[in-house]
């Protein structure tokens, strides 16, 4: 079937409050329901589909699921979409099992899949994407795992291969112990549930704490990951914006009205936003939090990330009344394929935590846990912290430098003193959303600020990573930028280039 002489001269009007993907889901089912495409006719794969209209593979991706979602096409496995029968029934010999009408409800914004996009996309060489969280690989500190498992590997007994406690290898929860002492938090082993990444933290704690219905707030913008957990789970969002001084009068407010359940914040180099709540500000939080008994969950991947000076203690250290849930991760300063975090909260919640997570995977994964516990006990973490230190500063002040001199005016933000991310606002008549449509012609790819918001937002901003790139690649980068919004100023569409990306970038503009 060729599509694209059916919908010739279509056209999506990327000005539109509508999502890309509903627009083209509308122009297939009128096709659909006036007959132009037959029933059973085949439809284009995803990656066609997503070239004819020049967008993004997970705009093409959700297009379709929303005509399947209507009964209007079907997908075979392995064979593609089809057109569904005239009254919304597959046209086919054996239809098989309904599955995504069997599936319980959860969360279908556009969004929902950025996450699993960002980590599984693989990276084309002509691309610089500097949209999701990743370290630089080659900061991975391999020769000291590879020494300590030739060195260890052979006096592994084989015991360390049966199963162990699902709180974590018990030496690890020991070595936790000891990290979170240097950090100014007073815990013991009983205190420590090792996850498979901080992400199992947040999700765990969610389903042991949240029900649907409940109330929970979050900074606004913050960490899609927590988003889609929060949605994941039905509970209602409400959000306290992530700049300026904490606005402990709506916080009150909340507290009082809604009777939240939980606090979700990343108070230290904010994803995305890079904001540090200073001192004064995590006290008040912490004393109206304490008067109201609301739990607190304090995410804190980078707080030792920082390039200027140390950040103030973490809530957890400051925490007068044990509602504090802290977790962290080994994803951003180690390598996020250890899949190695971990919670620190009163014994209760981490037996509550434990059992939950029970469930889904017994333990994590032992051979990460004790190459884990070896590294923290023989390798010095904070020459490693160190080093990341310096290398990292060196990209944020490259990119910084590179966005000022390519894009001047168009683009405001403020220098993060730690962390991952540049939080950009654009200041030129476009949205995050057409400037990335453009930027992924010119292979260069972020993350537009709509995925960072609960509720509606974000549509000039976008997330840049300074992390995984070196130096001459985050300034080309920002000359791509830069050409991207010149380009949409003048209304032209990209040449040369831009075909060549529209090819490359596998159908996807999230890496
Ligand atoms: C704020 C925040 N929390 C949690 C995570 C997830 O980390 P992990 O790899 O440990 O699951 C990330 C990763 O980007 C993050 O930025």
């Amino acid at each position: 079937m060729d599509i694209s002489k059916i919908l010739n001269g279509t056209k999506l009007d990327s000005l539109s409050t509508q999502p890309l993907y509903l627009q083209i889901s509308q122009l297939i089912a009128s096709k659909i329901l006036d007959q132009t495409l037959a029933p059973d006719s085949k439809l284009p794969p995803e990656r066609e589909l997503a070239a004819l209209f020049g967008v993004s593979r997970t705009t093409a991706i959700n297009a379709y699921r929303q005509l399947e979602q209507q009964g209007l096409v079907r997908t075979r496995v392995g064979s593609g979409t089809y057109v569904s029968g005239g009254t919304g029934q597959a046209n086919t010999p054996s239809p098989g099992i309904p599955w995504s009408q069997l599936f319980t409800p959860y969360p279908q914004t556009p969004s929902s899949s950025i996450l699993r996009e960002l980590v599984s996309t693989p990276i084309s060489s002509d691309v610089i994407s500097l949209a999701a969280g990743m370290p630089d690989p080659s900061f991975y500190p391999l020769a000291a795992l590879k020494a300590l498992l030739n060195e260890h590997l052979d006096q592994v007994e084989r015991g360390a291969f049966g199963h162990i406690p699902t709180e974590g290898y018990p030496p690890l929860r020991e070595s936790l112990a000891a990290l979170l002492h240097d950090k100014g938090i007073k815990s013991t082993a009983d205190n420590i549930l090792v996850v498979s990444g901080s992400q199992q933290g947040l999700y765990l704690t969610s389903r042991v704490l949240l029900e649907p219905g409940d109330y929970v707030i979050v900074e606004s913008p913050t960490y899609i990951g927590a988003i889609q957990t929060f949605q994941s789970i039905g509970a209602r969002i409400l959000t306290l914006p992530a700049s300026g001084t904490f606005p402990l009068d709506i916080f009150e407010d909340y507290l009082i009205r809604y009777r939240p359940k939980m606090f979700y914040i990343i108070p230290t180099f904010q994803n995305p936003t890079g904001r540090v709540l200073p001192e004064k500000e995590r006290w008040e939080a912490l004393t109206l939090a304490a008067r109201h008994r609301l739990v607190i969950v304090e995410d804190d991947p980078y707080s030792q990330l920082y390039y200027r000076t140390e950040p103030p203690p973490t809530l957890k250290a400051l925490d007068p009344y044990h509602g504090v849930v802290y977790m962290s991760t080994f994803s951003k300063i180690l390598a996020p394929g250890l899949r190695m975090g971990y919670v620190c909260a009163p014994p209760a919640l981490i037996n509550r935590l434990a059992l939950e997570k029970q469930y889904i995977d017994l333990h994590s994964n032992n051979l990460s846990q004790w190459l884990l516990h070896l590294f923290l006990q023989q390798v010095n973490l904070e020459d490693h912290l160190t080093f990341l230190r310096t290398e990292y500063k060196k990209r944020r002040d490259a990119l910084v430098r590179a966005i000022r001199r390519s894009c001047g005016d168009d683009l405001v933000f403020a220098v993060p003193d730690g962390g991952f991310y540049l939080w950009c606002k654009i200041q030129a008549p476009v949205t995050a959303g057409k400037l990335l449509h453009e930027a992924t012609k010119n292979g260069i790819f972020f993350v537009p600020g709509e995925a960072f918001y609960a509720t509606a937002g974000g549509y000039k901003e976008f997330r840049l990573c300074f992390a995984t790139h070196e130096e001459t690649l985050l300034a080309e980068g920002a000359h791509r930028l830069a050409q991207s919004l010149r380009q949409l100023a003048k209304g032209k569409r990209g040449q040369g280039l831009g075909d060549k990306y529209r090819l490359n970038n596998q159908g996807s503009i999230l890496p």
